[in-house]
């Protein structure tokens, strides 16, 4: 099979492009790098065409030949998306439409799309399923929606077979720290190694449903393999939240060295609670083994050492 992923140089498109190499598929990853990173790929056997999602004929030429296109390219982050709403919605959501369309021209790609948690927002039932309603608290969010109903309305439209994913917080090697917009895992883990305080924004007492990236490719790849179409969203999280005191205390355990926390404002848009129900995928994929929290995290700050 030949695969095309969208921010394929990204931190979960690297990831799934080594285990689709592993597992003898052929992989071709389109990124701006914008936020990517060429040495994601370093040393995989996967083809890279660096340009936008955003230029169509780059893509009608990128997709010709494949099977299936994974969709993962889109400006992550809720306080980028709180900064410059206008530069979320073009990449997120006309991006997504691009690619749609490029899926349609090839003769209706499967395509495998990337929506996130943060379509839940305001909604205060715990945990998340599918049938919830939808409040999105950031142009991020709202930007994800409609990245995610775009992709089933063109099942319905236009018969192109598609399978979105709600992804929780994803964590794991080649998610990068050192910048304001880090995610909390990454960041957490630098500071912790080069012995300095890690931010706390509010109380720590937030939760999130921290998901190793394993456990996500694990997923994505036999939904390629059996060529998955469904007609909503499906969490891709195994339940239970951690709040981000307990994650300090782990991570704690896992460095061997205390770590002091320094609490700043809590940021505009961030939810306070997020755990999936996962009844749903564990429907569709029974025989997923995820990864715990525990094991993940000692990987991804034993990949944080060899770096
Ligand atoms: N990491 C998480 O916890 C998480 C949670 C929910 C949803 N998601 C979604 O999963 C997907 C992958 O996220 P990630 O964490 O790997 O982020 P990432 O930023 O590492 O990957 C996205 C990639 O898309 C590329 N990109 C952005 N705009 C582009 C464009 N116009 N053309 C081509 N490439 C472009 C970036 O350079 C980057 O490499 C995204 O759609 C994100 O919204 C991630």
């Amino acid at each position: 099979m030949r695969v095309v992923i969208t921010g394929g140089a990204g931190f979960i498109g690297s990831n799934l492009a080594d285990r689709l190499l592993g597992e003898g598929m052929e992989v071709v990853a389109i990124d701006d790098l914008s936020n990517g990173d060429q040495r994601n790929l370093q040393g995989l056997d996967a083809e890279l065409v660096v340009g936008s999602i955003l230029d169509p004929a780059l893509l009608d030429a990128t997709v010709a030949g494949a099977d299936c296109i994974v969709h993962f390219a889109a400006r992550g982050s809720v306080p980028k998306s709180v900064a410059d709403p206008v530069a979320t919605h073009e990449r997120n959501n006309t991006g997504t439409l691009m690619v749609l369309e490029a899926a349609r021209r090839a003769g209706n790609l499967h395509t495998v799309v990337a929506s996130s948690s943060s379509v839940y927002g305001a909604v205060p039932d715990l945990p998340k399923h599918e049938d919830l309603a939808t409040r999105p608290m950031s142009p991020y969010g709202v930007s994800k929606l409609a990245t995610e109903w775009y992709a089933l309305a063109y099942q319905h439209s236009y018969g192109l077979p598609s399978l979105v994913f709600r992804f929780f917080n994803v964590y794991g090697p080649r998610q990068p720290a050192g910048h304001a917009y880090a995610a909390v895992i990454p960041a957490w883990i630098a500071a912790a190694l080069a012995g300095d305080p890690v931010v706390v924004y509010g109380d720590g007492m937030q939760s999130r449903d921290f998901t190793y990236v394993d456990s996500v490719t694990a997923v994505v790849s036999e939904a390629i393999t059996r060529r998955l179409v469904d007609p909503i969203p499906v969490n891709l999280a195994f339940g239970g939240g951690s709040t981000l005191l307990d994650l300090a205390a782990k991570l704690e355990e896992i460095v061997g060295s205390p770590i002091a926390l320094q609490h700043a404002e809590p940021r505009k848009g961030d939810i306070r609670h997020s755990s999936a129900d996962p009844s749903r995928l564990l429907r569709l994929f029974p025989q997923v083994a995820p990864i715990g929290l525990d094991e993940g995290l000692a990987r991804t700050v034993a990949w944080w050492r060899r770096r």
